[in-house]
């Protein structure tokens, strides 16, 4: 197995940079000169006091001496060889393996095994380093192939819902056309009950094109309408009101909002967010007239948006199962709808890399849905200014 190579190691600083071998040669070189030079200053002395012609007791000490000098510098010459053949071959060499097959470890080749005999301290060290690389390996390839299964499904269901959407669109059209044109046609021939029969199903056939076309649209979020780019909010939230003036009128809803931000985002699916969430407000409205409040506020590198109204509410059991698709609390005939606003909504702020959530009704009731996107590069507040140049 062979990933993306790890980024290079830091540079050491100070004295550390140097080599453990270099530091051992110093220091090996420096003893010896120190040994040589003792040894020859030794025998310098040895020599100069012979020169004197000592007492014979005392020149035969000085040859026992001179003996016993010999073969502590003869067995100090032993043990230094032996430090280095040890520190060579015990040390220095196995780090140098384990070294290099770390670097082929960071290099990308995860599979790697990373093994060294000796010393006792090393070897521990090197199997405790394998045991952390195998674990990682192992969890990093069941994520992996999990994503990679999810990624799979996840296409599939789009190309079903895509499949399903369009390529029913039009048998499905036959059969309202034709029942229809049955109706028109051959109506007065027919009883009541086989009109009503027919109603049903011209009836039926309308509600599902609509549930099909929602689905299209669904399916179509982050696929067909996904440039995301410097977005003025603000016009966003002009463009729904714009789309929904009709409702807004004829409900009498009044729309009040914060200065709206600039956000990284797409205009047609930030339009579309802003339109669900305020026709939901209006549509899910109580007694009083509808009054909707966008507000925005900036969090770190987001902005949180929020939408309150003053409607029906929302109980906070239900917070989850409104944003699943085609889930809906009340029934169709109390207030008309497919139940795919806020799924498309929570789809569209995932696709921006946000979060959307049903807030804790605050004691004016109504219902409050938070959401964040990512703020633009700058971040300014240009509400009113045709940011993104849709006007
Ligand atoms: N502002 C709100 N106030 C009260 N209830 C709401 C509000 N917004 C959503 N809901 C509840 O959440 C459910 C799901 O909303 P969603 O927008 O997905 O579907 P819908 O509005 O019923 O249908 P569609 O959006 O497809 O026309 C609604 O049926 C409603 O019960
Ligand atoms: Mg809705």
């Amino acid at each position: 197995m062979s990933i993306h190579p790890l980024p290079p190691p830091k540079e050491p600083t100070g004295l550390g940079r140097l080599p453990l071998a270099r530091w051992f040669l110093f220091t090996g070189a420096v003893a010896t000169v120190a040994f040589v030079a003792g040894a020859v200053v030794v025998m310098l002395m040895i020599a100069r006091t012979r020169a004197l012609r000592p007492r014979p007791d005392v020149a035969e000490q000085l040859g026992q001496l001179n003996a016993a000098l010999i073969v502590l510098f003869s067995v100090l010459l032993a043990c230094g060889v032996g430090l280095t053949v040890i520190v060579r071959y015990a040390v220095l060499k196995p780090i140098d393996q384990l070294t290099e097959q770390v670097r082929t470890v960071a290099a990308g080749d995860f599979d790697h095994a990373l093994h060294v005999d000796r010393p006792a301290e090393l070897a521990e060290l090197s199997s405790h380093v394998d045991a952390m690389r195998g674990r990682i390996v192992s969890a990093w390839r069941v994520a992996s192939d999990q994503a990679e299964e999810l990624r799979r499904s996840n296409g599939e269901l789009e190309q079903f819902a895509y499949v399903a959407s369009h390529d029913l669109q039009e048998p499905l059209r036959k059969v309202a056309s034709f029942t229809q044109m049955l109706e028109q046609r051959y109506g007065p021939q027919l009883d009541g009950r086989a009109r009503q029969y027919i109603h049903y199903a011209v009836d039926g056939a309308k509600r599902m094109q609509l549930l099909i076309n929602d689905l299209l649209d669904f399916s179509r979020v982050g696929r067909v309408t996904g440039e995301k780019t410097v977005t003025d909010s603000g016009a966003a939230l002009d463009r729904a009101l714009d789309n929904l003036s009709a409702v807004l009128e004829d409900t009498g809803a009044t729309v009040t909002r914060d200065e709206l931000p600039q956000v990284r985002g797409n205009r047609t699916q930030l339009t579309q967010l802003f339109q669900n969430l305020i026709e939901n407000a209006v549509k899910f409205r109580s007694e009083e007239p509808p009054r909707v409040h966008v507000a925005a506020r900036r969090r770190g590198e987001v902005w949180e948006f929020a939408c309150s109204d003053n409607g029906i509410g929302v109980e906070p059991r239900y917070a989850d199962r409104i944003f699943l698709i085609f889930q809906r609390l009340h029934p169709r005939d109390v207030y008309p709808g497919t139940g795919i606003g806020l799924a498309l909504c929570r789809k569209i702020v995932e696709y921006h890399g946000g979060q959307l959530w049903l807030d804790d009704t605050g004691p004016g009731g109504g219902a409050t849905f938070r959401w964040t996107l990512p703020a633009a590069a700058d971040g300014g507040s240009t509400h009113g200014e045709a940011g993104d140049g849709d006007g």
